[in-house]
Order: structure tokens, then sequence, then C-alpha cells
């Protein structure tokens, strides 16, 4: 019993050390959320294949994407260009703080 129970622990410890360290791990900022998933395209908010559809409020306004609800909308139904981030890879609660992220930080 003793050794099931320490070697279930021990599986346990295994498992979380090599989770990948992927984007649902817990603690992550909104901005290195967004650094992961996000800034190979929207590079300092901008957008390196359609340059109309940069994160900057001018451009976001034009395309009605306002809120926090807007944003993570986009992520689980991108446009053309930008790819699906599903709940499985970005689950809610991280696809909010990375839309917070982009409403504070480009304006
Ligand atoms: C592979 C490149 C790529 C990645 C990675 C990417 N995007 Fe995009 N994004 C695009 C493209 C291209 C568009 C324009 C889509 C369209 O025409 O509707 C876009 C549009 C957007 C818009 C709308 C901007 C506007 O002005 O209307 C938002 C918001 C957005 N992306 C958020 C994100 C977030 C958040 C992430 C990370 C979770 C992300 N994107 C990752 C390519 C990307």
């Amino acid at each position: 019993m003793k050794t099931a129970t320490l070697a279930s622990a021990f599986f346990a410890a295994m498992l979380f050390l090599f989770l990948p360290s992927g984007a649902s791990a817990k603690g992550m900022s909104g901005k290195a959320l967004f650094q992961k998933n996000c800034s190979d395209c929207h590079v300092n908010g901008g957008n390196i294949i359609n340059p109309a559809y940069t994160l900057h409020k001018k451009d976001r306004q034009k395309h009605g994407v306002k809120t926090v609800n807007d944003i993570v909308h986009i992520m689980r139904h991108p446009g053309p260009g930008m790819h699906v981030f599903t709940k499985q890879m970005v689950p809610d609660k991280d696809a909010k703080k990375i839309a917070r992220y982009i409403l504070k930080t480009f304006k």
C-alpha cells in the first residue's frame, strides 16, 4: 500500500515536471501570455500579415473590437491569416488576461 502511494506520488511529480510550460501555466501574466501566443504576428501590437488589422485602438475600433469579450471571440473565431486558439490551447481565464493586456497596452 505504502509503495503504491509513493509510486503514484512519484508519477504525479514526474507528470508535473514534464508538463509543457503551456499557455495554461498558472500565474503567467497577460503580457507573458501575449508574447508566447500572439506576438509572432502582432509584434508591438502591429500585424505583420495584415497591417490593416493591428491591435491598436484605431484599427480595433474600425472593426468593432472594443471589449475583452470581443478579443476573446476573435481568438476563438479569427479572420483569415490568424489561426484559432482553442480553449485547450488558451483557456478562457488566460484569454481574458491577454485581452485585458491588449486593451490597456495598445492605445
Ligand atoms: C499567425 C499570425 C497571427 C497570430 C499568431 C495571431 N494573430 Fe491576431 N490577427 C492575425 C491576422 C492576419 C489578423 C487579421 C484577420 C482578419 O482579416 O480578420 C488578426 C487580427 C486580430 C485582431 C483584430 C484586430 C483588428 O484591428 O480588428 C485581434 C484582436 C487579434 N488578432 C488578436 C490576437 C491575439 C489575442 C492573438 C494571440 C492569442 C493573436 N491575435 C495571434 C494574425 C495573427
